[in-house]
């Protein structure tokens, strides 16, 4: 007989895969649309985009990535070669609609302007310069 405990045991196996979705494991990248992906950043390597952006980071993003972007606690370090490979529009796309249930908030609030610096601010970080 199919008791319900065994119903709510199926329910879990099927769900452990989607639970164990982790802070820090990337699978935010896997969401990303491809219009978003092949997006520019009208600001690359460009140095003044980078110390605004570098600002914006000590401003809302230090407090959970430190103050180097090395990462603590679940907050992942962010001079990985994830962010290195990463596309300067999955990066924005990630800023801009956040990794929520990880806990990685939405920067939609900020304009789209200061989104591209940080992107290139991470980039620079990444890149280790
Ligand atoms: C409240 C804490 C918190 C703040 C503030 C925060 N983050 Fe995050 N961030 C996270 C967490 C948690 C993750 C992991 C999300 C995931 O893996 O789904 C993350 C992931 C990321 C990633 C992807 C890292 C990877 O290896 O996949 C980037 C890039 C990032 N954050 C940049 C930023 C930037 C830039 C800011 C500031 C504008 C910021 N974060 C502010 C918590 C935070």
């Amino acid at each position: 007989m199919f008791r319900k405990s065994s119903l709510l045991l199926l329910i879990i196996a099927l769900a452990t895969p989607f639970l164990l979705a982790a802070a820090g494991d990337g699978a935010w990248i896997t969401k990303v649309p491809g219009k978003n992906r092949q997006r520019q950043n009208p600001f690359d390597h460009q140095s003044n985009a980078i110390a605004a952006g570098g600002k914006l980071f000590r401003q809302n993003c230090a407090s959970c990535h430190g103050d180097e972007g090395t990462g603590r606690d679940n907050h992942p370090n962010l001079h990985s070669d994830r962010i290195r490979n990463a596309t300067p529009g999955e990066l924005e796309w990630l800023l801009n609609n956040g990794s929520l249930k990880n806990g990685m908030p939405s920067w939609s609030r900020l304009p789209e302007q200061q989104r591209w610096q940080i992107v290139s601010f991470l980039k620079e970080l990444a890149a280790g310069n």
